[in-house]
């Protein structure tokens, strides 16, 4: 391949890149519109960090997460194993995902997530599409141990990142940032570390396109975990991984070692950020490019905030920060942050007074 496929985006993840992810002819074409997400140029934001600024909106995938990508794929290839059933462990995304491909395919679905500890919204959307929830009292690592022995029975298909193909739907993120830069990589990625599959996907996305000579230079890449659960920054497992990030809380990234390999190879760095380094960003995201995102997701835009101000990322760098889920999937946190409404009369005066008022 020499140039982009030319299949418009919103055909179908599967449809517009089979050529060039592990699927064949006989690969069920199942979607629900995933991919195609747009990367928008935060100017205002980005003049103000002095870089110049994409937000790659994955939120803007038909769950409200990049899982979406790599679970179409993932169901796709279960639908023609023959499984009936999709598990998988989750701290929200993953789950919400599943459960939406599996009611889309028609099969059963079982989440199991840490009971507490996921947003609202993300546990009501694998309610809302039929999956059997279970909640543990443990966490995300100890439920991905329990579903990766469930997955072996028959007719089962795990679907969480551990399964390659998900990673072979989400490095398309990957592909489509260059697209939107003009067939060129961003000088650096940042992007969220939690179980590690997003970053080996879009690593494996840059390489494959440079070997392909489609992009003349490949990214940095700066993967970013939360001060709590950092296990791939303090070199050890985290047994009780905590951040207000619930989607990221994990102590055990079961790709771990291929996101340091990205990190290594690219020239990047991984590094962490503490819960109010990240709910900085997770309110200037929305105050300031106009883009609410998750707290998970807001990390990645903390992570540049240090990156700049220690020198990692150079001012004037064109940097990509992959903006993974929906701020709505958290409305708790969201709570926490903002300022209250105005109560007032139903007339213009009350209303006007309002508006004074709060100049
Ligand atoms: N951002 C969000 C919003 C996530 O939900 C996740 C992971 C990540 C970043 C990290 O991606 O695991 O590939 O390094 N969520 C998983 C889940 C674990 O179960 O939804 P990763």
């Amino acid at each position: 391949m020499t140039t982009a496929p030319t299949t418009p985006r919103g055909a179908g993840l599967i449809e517009r890149w089979h050529d060039h992810i592990d699927v064949d002819d006989d690969t069920p074409r199942v979607t629900i519109g995933e991919g195609g997400t747009p990367l928008v140029h935060a100017r205002r934001l980005g003049e103000r960090l002095g870089v110049e600024l994409h937000l790659k909106l994955e939120l803007a995938n038909p769950t409200g997460s990049f899982k979406d990508r790599g679970m179409c794929v993932a169901v796709a290839r279960a639908v023609q194993a023959g499984a009936t059933t999709l598990i998988c462990a989750s701290t929200g995304n993953t789950s919400a995902s599943a459960a939406a491909f599996a009611a889309a395919a028609g099969l059963k679905c079982v989440v199991v997530v840490p009971s507490g500890k996921i947003a609202a919204g993300k546990l009501l959307q694998a309610q809302v599409a039929g999956a059997l929830v279970v909640q543990i009292d443990g966490s995300f690592d100890d439920g991905l141990v329990a579903v990766r022995e469930l997955g072996e029975r028959p007719g089962m298909a795990l679907v969480n990142s551990v399964n390659p193909y998900r990673i072979e739907g989400q490095k398309t993120g990957a592909w489509e940032v260059c697209e939107d830069l003009g067939m060129q990589a961003p000088d650096w990625l940042c992007i969220p570390v939690g179980n590690a599959g997003n970053i080996t996907a879009y690593w494996r996305g840059f390489r494959e396109w440079h070997e392909r000579g489609l992009i003349d230079r490949l990214p940095k890449i700066l993967g970013v975990q939360a001060a709590g659960a950092a296990p791939l920054v303090d070199g050890a497992p985290v047994e009780h991984p905590e951040t207000i990030a619930t989607a990221i809380r994990i102590g055990k990234p079961a790709r771990g070692d291929q996101a340091l390999e990205a990190i290594e190879q690219s020239g990047g760095r991984i590094i962490k950020r503490t819960d109010a380094e990240l709910l900085e960003a997770y309110a200037a995201l929305p105050a300031e490019a106009g883009i609410f995102c998750e707290p998970a997701s807001a990390i990645s835009v903390a992570g540049l905030m240090s990156a700049l101000e220690d020198g990692t990322i150079e001012r004037g760098a064109r940097v990509a920060c992959v903006l993974t889920g929906h701020g709505l999937k958290d409305p708790d946190t969201a709570v926490e942050i903002v300022t209250p409404p105005i109560h007032c009369a139903p007339n213009a005066d009350a209303i006007a007074r309002a508006i004074d008022a709060a100049d």
